[in-house]
């Protein structure tokens, strides 16, 4: 299994920070020749081609993916750039929904659509999506996040089937609470900082919140030419925080 991705060649969209950062990582480790895609290139792993792009901007996402693909191709896309935005329905102005949407899902569809192209020339062509637990968990104060989780989960398997018989497989990971600075940034905004560090690690059975590199291990398990019979699957990492309850019974 070992340097089953040397020379491949991996883009990685939000890979300058938490998961995408560990993600893009791993497949350096491996000996994979990756890009990334992000807006603020700030703390990018260093051997990679960096691109800093806006999601939500068609002509420099498919001008970056265009760049970084025509010498090299691209044998897998890992779409993982997103934003976090607490609100309960009738919260947030709808501008901001639509921003969010705009980047949680069209800019999963607007890089996707840039890499097909090549990812049709690829003898192993991989699509990973970023999906979150929220996508089948309702959890308090969520959603419009989980609104566009839920939308990543069913496009990633509409579009496995779309794609299977080309020989490209789509799948999704599910993470559930992951430390990253997308978390910290929500600790550091809440009323009681340490509480509410408390509740994002008490919220998954295990008591602690999943690691980028744990979601980067999924990746790319995923994503290897030799899994031949991933396709449409969602991949959970979520500490039992969809499938189990501590209930005394
Ligand atoms: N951290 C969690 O608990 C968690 C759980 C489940 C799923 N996720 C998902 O994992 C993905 C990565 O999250 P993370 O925790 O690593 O967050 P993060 O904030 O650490 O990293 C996200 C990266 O995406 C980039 N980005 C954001 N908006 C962008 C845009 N419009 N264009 C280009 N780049 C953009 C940021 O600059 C950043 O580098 C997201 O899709 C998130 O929804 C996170």
């Amino acid at each position: 299994m070992k340097n089953e991705f040397a020379g491949l060649t991996v883009l990685v969209t939000g890979g300058a920070s938490g998961i995408g950062h560990a993600v893009a990582e791993a497949f350096i480790e491996e000996g994979a020749i990756v890009g990334i895609l992000d807006k603020d290139l700030d703390g990018a792993p260093a051997r990679c081609r960096g691109y800093a792009v806006d999601v939500a901007d068609p002509a420099a996402v498919d001008a970056a993916v265009n760049s970084f693909c025509e010498s090299a191709g691209l044998d897998v896309l890992v779409n993982n750039a997103g934003v976090s935005y607490p609100a309960a329905v009738e919260q947030g102005p709808l501008e901001d929904w639509a921003k969010v949407f705009d980047v949680n899902v069209l800019g999963y569809v607007r890089v996707t659509r840039s890499a097909l192209p090549y990812l049709r020339r690829s003898k192993a062509a991989r699509i990973v999506n970023m999906s979150s637990c929220t996508a089948t968990t309702g959890l308090r104060n969520r959603v419009l996040y989980s609104g566009t989780k839920g939308a990543i989960e069913g496009m990633t398997r509409a579009m496995a089937a779309d794609l299977v018989s080309e020989g490209i497989l789509v799948n999704a990971v599910s993470p559930g609470t992951v430390d990253t600075p997308f978390i910290t940034r929500l600790v550091e905004q809440a009323p009681d900082p340490e509480a509410q560090l408390a509740v994002y690690n008490d919220r998954q059975p295990t008591g602690y919140m999943v690691t980028a590199d744990e979601v980067a291990h999924a990746v790319l398990f995923l994503a290897r030419p030799g899994n031949r019979s991933s396709v449409g699957s969602v991949l959970t990492l979520d500490g039992g925080l969809s499938t189990i309850k501590l209930f005394d019974s």
